[in-house]
């Protein structure tokens, strides 16, 4: 067996307890290639709403421990939904809390949107990449993923019925790989 040497931090944009996009973030755990390993990150819904005022000397704990854990990292992968045209408010407010601190500076970055509707989520998908880039992540060639009709791809067990988009998240973690190895 392979030990891990890229450890990449997953962050899932919904808090539902069936979640069609942290279910795809624990199915890119299990089709990561040999040598990467996908951790979820569990505590994006501990993390107070973002005030600068509370961004001083000593930051709230779940702060802390969420840039701790990035910048532990080698590599992000973000899924996320959408919510009335946009980023869900609990992502949104964990890359708040991170804009000035700086853990996602140069760090290799994929993005993934999953929709039950055809659009696939692309408003939220925009204006995530649009935080990112401000944030200066590295963009990933081949980093980006929109999955539509989301529902239609997962099975009842929560597996991945869909070889085409099974095959898109192989690419999705390959190229990944190769920008935290660069
Ligand atoms: C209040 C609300 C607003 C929504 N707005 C959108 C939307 O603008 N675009 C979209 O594609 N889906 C929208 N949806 C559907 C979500 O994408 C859907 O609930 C999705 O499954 C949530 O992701 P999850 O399964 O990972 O929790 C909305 C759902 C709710 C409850």
């Amino acid at each position: 067996m392979t030990t891990p040497r890229i450890h990449v931090l997953a962050l899932s944009g919904s808090l539902r307890a069936a979640s069609a996009n942290t279910r795809l973030l624990k199915i890119a755990a299990e089709l990561a290639p040999a040598g990467m390993s996908v951790e979820l990150y569990e505590g994006l819904g501990d993390l107070p709403h973002f005030n600068p005022d509370l961004d001083g000397d000593d930051p709230p704990a779940a702060v802390r421990r969420f840039r701790e854990r990035l910048q532990a990292a080698d590599g992000v992968l973000v899924c996320t939904p959408e919510y009335a045209n946009g980023v869900p408010g609990m992502l949104k407010n964990a890359m708040d809390w991170v804009v000035s601190s700086g853990e996602f500076y140069e760090k290799p970055t994929c993005t993934i949107s999953a929709s039950p509707l055809a659009i696939g989520a692309r408003t939220a998908h925009d204006s995530l990449l649009l935080t990112l880039g401000m944030m200066t992540a590295k963009r990933v060639d081949g980093g980006s993923l929109t999955i539509p009709l989301v529902n239609k791809k997962l099975s009842a067990e929560g597996g991945l019925t869909d070889d085409a988009t099974e095959a898109e998240l192989r690419r999705l973690l390959e190229a990944l790989a190769a920008a935290c190895g660069s």
